[in-house]
């Protein structure tokens, strides 16, 4: 995955250390990590372990979450991008879109904004054939965000750690480039949505 992406209002980048204080800020928010790993806010240890995670998962696959940056203001304001769910063996192998975006910019559009940068990435630069998007069946807003980028909902499971609803969506790259076609189409004859 391209280390950096930029967005009208994001740049999506790979994490730096200076990322840490930020991102901890964010992540000890509840409703924030309420759907999150084990659902409580994160302590600066937990925010330490993720970065460090996710550091292995760019080396280990070469691409992953990016940090995302708010171009007007250079704040961090998140994170959007790519990640491997090997906490939900039933889809794998498979590759996640995923987003999370601090609360004073929820209902802009951000997530939207980079899990359709994510997606573009997905299968135009990775080639991959199929992307999925995995929330908890209560995290209505997500599940927004996956309909509103053109997923579809696959199945529901159950959590394997703690037995809540699992929605899945998934899309395939015909999924993709079928989109990408009629979107071309719509932009050529001047179509609103
Ligand atoms: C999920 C999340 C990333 C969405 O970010 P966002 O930038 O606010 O998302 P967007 O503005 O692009 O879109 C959100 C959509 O959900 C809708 N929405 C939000 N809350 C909703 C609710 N309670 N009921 C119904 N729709 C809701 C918004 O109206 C919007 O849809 P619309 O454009 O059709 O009106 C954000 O809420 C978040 O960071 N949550 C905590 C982390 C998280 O749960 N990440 C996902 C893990 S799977």
């Amino acid at each position: 995955m391209t280390d950096a992406v930029e967005t009208p209002r994001l740049r999506l980048r790979r994490w730096t250390s200076e990322d840490a204080v930020a991102l901890a800020k964010i992540l000890a928010v509840p409703d924030i990590t309420r759907y999150i790993g084990e659902g409580h806010a994160f302590s600066k240890e937990d925010t330490f372990s993720w970065m460090m995670r996710h550091r292995r998962h760019w080396e280990e696959f070469g691409f992953g979450l990016w940090a995302a940056e708010l171009k007007e203001t250079g704040a961090l304001a998140g994170w959007m991008g790519l990640a491997t769910p090997a906490w939900l063996p039933e889809v794998m192998p498979a590759t996640e879109v995923g987003w999370l975006v601090d609360k004073p910019h929820w209902g802009r559009g951000l997530a939207t904004e980079g899990g359709r940068a994510s997606l573009d990435h997905a299968f135009q630069t990775l080639r991959l054939e199929e992307v999925v998007s995995i929330c908890y069946a209560d995290n209505v807003a997500s599940e927004r965000v996956m309909q509103k980028i053109g997923l579809h909902h696959e199945r529901d499971t159950a959590h394997p750690r703690n037995g809540a609803r699992l929605r899945i969506y998934a899309m395939t790259s015909t999924e993709f480039e079928d989109a990408a076609r009629i979107e071309a189409i719509r932009v050529t004859n001047g179509w609103t949505h």
